[in-house]
């Protein structure tokens, strides 16, 4: 079963595209990771499902309901914590959770035995304002206040961005154990090990677009395979360099003229760099300097929201 569907969900603010046509496919009791740079879309994809903003074009629907015809059932299956807290930092934790419990038109008993059960669930047993609260205290009391109707399908915008890596960690066991208990969730980030640690699905989106979509293992291994990277003594050699190499690598060869490197990705790290050099040897092509390296998940992540384009 869908817990989230989007399709082509486009909206423009006067001539400009904020979403260029989103699609997403979420299984329900599983994990989505928006992936994306400030400016994305990420908000407005979130605000669009959550029925807070209408979208120009495409369709969405969230636990079976359709966003634009049915907002009320929506709101009645979904918890928000948005990016910015929502807490009132002079009450208390509890103080706060029957205060949203009222706005979600629970009794005062209701209010009242639904907080006592959110503390003890997200930890959050400190009796003092929530202005004492750490970082990791106060979003988990966001997530608590998100969570106050258990809603089956949970949005998270930007849950941890701002946070110590403690903090981060805390807020990750959290939503694992939401996960666990059964609800969905559609989380944003623009951490890609956040995702990583948390997503069984990324879409990464940039400029209003999805750009790669996949499990955490698929974008890495289709996007994140060793580089072998080599400097080649005659510039006048880099083109043959580069065929030769192109033909070990997984993906097409780059060329830097200035400092006579020439790159490409590659499945078989050393088979590639036994076969390459070998090749280059029998070509009669100096080898200055030669690697094979493995990127950082946050280079893969950067290549590919700069190579989709766009200028911000
Ligand atoms: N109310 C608005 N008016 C005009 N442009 C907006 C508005 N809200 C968002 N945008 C633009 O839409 C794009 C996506 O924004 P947003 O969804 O907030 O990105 P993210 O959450 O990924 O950082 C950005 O270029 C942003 O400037
Ligand atoms: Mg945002």
């Amino acid at each position: 079963m869908t817990a989230v569907l989007a399709q082509g969900l486009r909206k423009t603010y006067g001539d400009q595209a904020a979403l260029d046509g989103i699609d997403l496919d979420v299984p329900r009791g599983t994990v989505c990771g928006l992936l994306g740079p400030n400016g994305a879309g990420k908000t407005t994809t979130v605000r669009i499902l959550t029925t807070l903003l209408r979208a120009t074009g495409g369709r969405a629907e969230v636990a079976g309901f359709d966003v634009t015809t049915q907002p009320r059932q929506v709101r009645r299956h979904i918890g928000l914590v948005g990016q910015h807290a929502a807490v009132d930092e002079l009450l208390t934790g509890r103080q706060n959770l029957e205060l949203f419990g009222r706005l979600y038109h629970l009794s005062a008993a209701e209010a009242r035995s639904r907080a006592s059960e959110l503390l003890e669930q997200f930890g959050l047993r400190h009796e003092g304002p929530a202005k004492e609260y750490s970082g990791g205290m106060r979003r988990r009391l966001d997530l608590a206040a998100g969570m106050i109707l258990a809603p089956p399908v949970l949005f998270l915008d930007e849950p941890t961005t701002g946070l110590d890596p403690r903090s981060r960690a805390e807020i990750w066991r959290t939503v694992r154990e939401l996960v666990a208990g059964g609800t969905t969730v559609l989380l944003t980030t623009q951490y890609l090990e956040e995702a990583d640690q948390l997503a069984d699905r990324i879409s990464v989106i940039d400029t209003g677009r999805v750009v790669a979509e996949g499990t955490p293992d698929e974008l890495k291994s289709k996007l994140g395979g060793d580089r072998l990277d080599l400097v080649v003594h005659d510039p006048a050699h880099l083109a043959r360099a580069a065929e030769i190499i192109g033909r070990a690598a997984s993906g097409p060869a780059e060329i830097d003229r200035d400092t006579r490197h020439v790159s490409a990705p590659v499945s078989e790290r050393v088979q590639a760099l036994t076969g390459v050099l070998t090749a280059l040897a029998a070509a009669g092509i100096e080898v200055e300097d030669v690697a094979v390296r493995r990127p950082t998940l946050d280079e893969v992540f950067l290549n590919l929201t700069d190579t989709a384009g766009g200028t911000r």
